[in-house]
């Protein structure tokens, strides 16, 4: 089954949780600045996993209440805010098969309405109430935001170390993952051990993603994002790290364009390398750390659909 298929099954099972949450993230698409309500509609053409954790936890663990579904809003809506200035640093023209918020409505407006998405995570967050939920959100957005800011610092850097990545994608993807699975079980009131098997699955989920995600950016001509981009915005992630660590590549690699017609020929190194596998077996160490959290957790329809999830993220294209 790949990810197309299985996210309608998840979606399936919290439908009416999912029309709550709905409501909530609708609100923007309607506001009366276009540039708004366009950009709006635009952002939330994602494949919606962030939500879809929360709810699938909060079912796991019981009933999904009012918190679970603001919740679920504010993980996809900061989700989105993230995406919008990501689009504009990184200099992605194309995101879902189409030209970015920054490419078809400028720079100023990808920044501004991704402000105003912030801005609407501050108000649901101070809706939920509780303090320890709002302080964990508000330091996940922090987080989330320093690690692009990490990214940014070094870009360029071809000699990267494993660590410093792992720190920036720990940051800018896990947290969120992390804490959309982590808050939702302490909404749900679970055991301090069922929060942590939450918490855990997020994070090891959250490191498998942004693997993939740095993998496809050089295999994948369907994941609706261009080919090759970050090697045309210099941007090192773990396939080029471990490429440029194999003596035999360092000065190929240095020695190559940063050009559109370059990126078949740094695809190819990256792959005589070995790279590519190293990345596999590294996103497949962190798949086994999300299933040994969800092992933990009460059986149930969703916990299969989970564990059905980290094995198609394995392998998952888009
Ligand atoms: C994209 O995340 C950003 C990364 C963390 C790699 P998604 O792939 O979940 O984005 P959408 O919401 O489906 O567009
Ligand atoms: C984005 O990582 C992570 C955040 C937006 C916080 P990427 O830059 O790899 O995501 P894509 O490839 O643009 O979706
Ligand atoms: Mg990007
Ligand atoms: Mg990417």
């Amino acid at each position: 089954m790949n990810l197309n298929e299985l996210i309608p099954l998840i979606t399936n099972e919290v439908t009416t949780d999912w029309a709550h949450t709905q409501l909530h993230l609708k609100l923007p698409q309607q506001h009366q600045l276009h540039l708004i309500s366009d950009i709006g509609k635009h952002i939330v053409r994602g494949k919606h996993l962030r939500p879809l954790l929360v709810l699938a936890v909060g079912n796991i663990l019981g009933t999904c209440h009012a918190s679970h579904h603001l919740l679920a809003a504010i993980v996809e809506i900061i989700h989105c805010a993230t995406l919008l200035h990501d689009d504009v640093i990184d200099d992605a023209p194309k995101r879902h098969n189409q030209p970015t918020a920054w490419y078809e409505h400028g720079n100023k407006a990808s920044i501004l309405v991704g402000d105003y998405f912030f801005a609407q995570a501050f108000r649901w967050i101070a809706a939920l109430k509780d303090p320890l939920v709002i302080h964990d959100l508000a330091q996940a957005t922090q987080i989330i935001v320093a690690g692009e800011v990490q990214q940014h610092q070094v870009r360029n850097k071809l000699d990267m170390d494993a660590g410093t990545y792992f720190s920036i994608i720990q940051a800018k993807t896990a947290e969120l993952f992390k804490q959309a699975c982590h808050l939702s079980a302490k909404v749900s009131n679970a055991s301090p051990e069922v929060t942590q098997a939450c918490l855990s699955f997020g994070q090891a989920l959250g490191l498998a993603f942004q693997l993939q995600d740095d993998l496809l950016d050089y295999t994948s001509d369907v994941s609706g994002k261009t080919l090759g981009q970050d090697w045309l915005d210099r941007k090192t992630t773990y396939p080029l790290i471990m490429a440029y660590q194999n003596q035999s590549f360092t000065a190929l690699i240095e020695s190559a364009h940063k050009d559109q017609a370059s990126v078949t020929e740094i695809t190819a190194l990256l792959e005589q390398s070995g790279a590519f596998e190293l990345t596999r077996q590294k996103i497949s160490e962190y798949v086994d750390q999300a299933n040994e959290a969800l092992d933990t957790l009460p059986s149930h329809h969703l916990t299969d659909l989970l564990t059905q999830l980290v094995k198609t993220l394995e392998h998952r294209v888009y």
